[in-house]
C-alpha cells in the first residue's frame, strides 16, 4: 500500500490566520493542500476564488489540489492555472462535455480529476476513468464543511477500486467530506488514497499533531 496522502481543506481554516494555519500544515509535512471553490449556484454556498488559492500556493510547497464546485468550470480553468493549481477537479454534474473539460485541464499541464456527488452513479464516470489522474468521491453533499460522513461511501470506494482494476486505469482515489479520526482507518481500508480533511484538521487544538494522528490511522 502506498503512503496515505493528507489533503487539509482550508475551507475550515481561520481566515484571519490563514498564513499561520498553512504554516502549521507545512510543519506536519502535508503532501497536498485542498482548495474548495463554491459559486452559490452548483452548491448553496460561496467560498473564495483564485486570489486565495494564489495566497495558499505562495504559502506552501504542497501540491495544490483545487476542487471546483462551480457551474461552467471551463470558464475558470485558466484563472486557477494562473493562481498556482497543480490539479483541478471538476464535478461530472457540471460538465456537459466532461471529456473535453478534462482534456483542457491536462493541456495546461495540470493533473485532472473528476468528482461525483453521493447520489451520482459510478457508472456515469466509467467512460472517463482512463483519462483522469484522480476520482473524488464526495462523502457529504458538497457545499459546507463540518458535515457527517455518509456511510454508503465505503461501498462506493470498494466498487471504484474494482472498476479501476477492471479497466487497468491508474487514477488516485480521493474522499472528501466528514473524514475524521474515528472513520479514516475504515475509509482507507475501503480504498481511499487521498484524504481531504477540513474540520478534523483546522478545528484541532494542535494542527501538526492532528495531521500526524490522521496519517497514522490512514496507514494500513
Ligand atoms: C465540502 C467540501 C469539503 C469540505 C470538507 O463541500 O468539498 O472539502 O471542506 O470539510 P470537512 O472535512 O469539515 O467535512
Ligand atoms: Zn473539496
Amino acid at each position: 500500500n502506498q503512503q496515505p496522502i493528507l489533503a487539509p481543506s482550508i475551507l475550515a481554516a481561520d481566515y484571519t490566520q490563514l498564513g499561520a494555519q498553512i504554516q502549521a500544515c507545512n510543519k506536519a509535512g502535508i503532501e497536498w493542500l485542498h482548495c474548495d471553490i463554491m459559486d452559490g449556484h452548483f452548491v448553496p454556498n460561496i467560498s473564495y476564488g483564485p486570489a486565495i488559492v494564489q495566497a495558499a500556493a505562495d504559502s506552501t510547497d504542497a501540491f495544490i489540489d483545487v476542487h471546483l464546485m462551480i457551474e461552467n468550470p471551463d470558464a475558470y480553468i485558466r484563472a486557477f492555472v494562473d493562481a498556482g493549481a497543480n490539479q483541478i477537479t471538476v464535478h461530472q454534474e457540471t460538465c456537459t462535455h466532461l471529456h473535453r473539460t478534462i482534456q483542457s485541464i491536462r493541456q495546461h499541464g495540470l493533473a485532472a480529476g473528476v468528482a461525483i456527488n453521493p447520489a451520482t452513479s459510478l457508472q456515469s464516470i466509467e467512460p472517463i476513468l482512463n483519462d483522469v489522474n484522480l476520482v473524488l468521491l464526495m462523502s457529504v453533499n458538497p457545499g459546507f464543511g463540518g458535515q457527517s460522513f455518509i456511510p454508503a461511501t465505503y461501498q462506493r470506494l470498494q466498487r471504484l477500486c474494482t472498476m479501476r482494476e477492471e479497466q487497468q486505469a491508474d487514477f488516485l482515489i480521493e474522499v472528501d467530506g466528514g473524514v475524521n479520526l474515528d472513520n479514516i482507518e475504515k475509509v482507507s481500508r475501503s480504498g481511499a488514497e487521498v484524504f481531504v480533511a477540513g474540520s478534523a484538521v483546522f478545528k484541532a487544538p494542535d494542527i501538526p499533531q492532528r495531521i500526524a494522528d490522521l496519517r497514522e490511522k490512514a496507514q494500513i
